[in-house]
């Protein structure tokens, strides 16, 4: 009920509970106190409908009664208990959250021997374990594969991890890294940098040039010199500094798409890419794993799926 700002709500919810169980209280001792007194011989009430339908006058059944009365002390003795009183939190305090950590902490606790076999191990090793990569794969599904793909190849601007190609760097210890800590992978505008939309566009066409893609070469020439201003992320040759997550522009491998229009919309806009941390979200035996499993895409080339 902490979602309220004002207490009414809670009073609100707390006066139609209490009033619904005093009122059926009410009812029950009402109804045993007044007497239909049986006027007729045969224990009927007298009244007559439809010519001979006749009502009789027995008390209610005991154990209905009893049922009844049950309820009633179930609802207040529940209402002690948990919070079902507006914002009275109840003795016993529990709260839906409560129980769904104690839920993830007991099934850690269970899975603890699991992970601890996993631990022992280096990244190189489990990516050779089935069980371990089958515990890795189910982990990647719930936790990576919305932004990564189910086949871990990625889309526009989520990398593809099963390739060779590196953005922060492909050993397990980096992986580990970047999976526990997370990334940003910030590129500023750099138009100011470069000068007019016409240097801009040659400089995407030495882009272009420099992973063997189409291009126009008297443009690329020309914006050879105005790649200064980039080397200092991308590298003097454009392969890319995996210290600052700058990407390797030598390669065909676009994040953010290729040919002109893509290169100098990263020039005038730049980016800001994230890859969020999972320290939190996941202990570290299971980014143990995870680690384990992204590596093996790339490193495990007969053996992956
Ligand atoms: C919300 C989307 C999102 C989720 C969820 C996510 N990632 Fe990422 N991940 C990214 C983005 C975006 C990048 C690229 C960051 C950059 O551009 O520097 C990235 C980068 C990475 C990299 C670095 C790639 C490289 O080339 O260096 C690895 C490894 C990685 N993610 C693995 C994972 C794993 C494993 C999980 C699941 C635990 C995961 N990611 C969950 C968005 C996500
Ligand atoms: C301050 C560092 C920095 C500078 C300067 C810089 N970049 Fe980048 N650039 C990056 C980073 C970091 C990324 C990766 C962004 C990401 O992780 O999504 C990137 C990505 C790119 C990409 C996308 C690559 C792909 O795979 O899609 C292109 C193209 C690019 N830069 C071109 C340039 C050009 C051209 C210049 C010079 C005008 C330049 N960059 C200057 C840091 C820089």
């Amino acid at each position: 009920m902490s979602d309220f700002t004002s207490n009414f709500w809670s009073i609100f919810v707390s006066s139609i509970s209490i009033f619904g169980i005093v009122y059926c209280a009410f009812l029950l001792w009402f109804s045993a106190k007044v007497k239909v007194s049986a006027h007729e011989e045969d224990g009927t009430t007298g009244h007559v409908w439809d010519e001979d339908l006749r009502e009789m006058n027995n008390p209610l059944p005991r154990w209905w009664l009893w049922l009844f009365i049950i309820t009633m002390v179930f609802a207040v003795v529940y209402f002690i208990a948990y919070p079902g009183l507006g914002g009275y939190a109840g003795k016993l305090a529990w709260t839906s959250q409560g129980q769904y950590e104690a839920e993830v902490a007991k099934a850690n606790q269970e899975l603890e021997p699991l992970y601890a076999a996993f631990n022992a191990q280096t990244p190189e090793q489990l990516s050779q374990d089935p069980k371990a990569m089958a515990v890795g794969e189910r982990l990647f599904m719930n936790n990576c594969a919305q932004c990564h793909g189910s086949d871990a190849r990625g889309s526009k601007g989520f990398p593809n991890l099963t390739d060779s190609d590196w953005l922060h760097g492909g050993t397990t210890d980096k992986i580990k890294e970047t999976l526990t800590k997370g990334r940003i992978g910030q590129m500023p505008p750099m138009a100011a940098a470069v000068g007019t939309p016409d240097d801009i566009r040659n400089v995407s066409h030495y882009v272009l040039s420099l992973s063997g893609s189409p291009h126009d070469s008297v443009r690329a020439a020309l914006g050879k010199s105005k790649f200064g201003a980039c080397a200092a992320c991308h590298g003097p040759d454009g392969k890319g500094m995996q210290a600052m997550g700058s990407a390797n522009l030598t390669d065909k491998i676009w994040l953010h798409g290729w040919g002109e229009e893509a290169i100098t919309a990263m020039i005038n806009n730049g980016k800001v890419n994230q890859m969020p941390a999972q320290e939190g979200r996941l202990t570290e035996s299971q980014i143990h794993v995870l680690t384990a499993y992204v590596w093996g895409f790339s490193n495990k080339p007969a053996v992956a799926k």
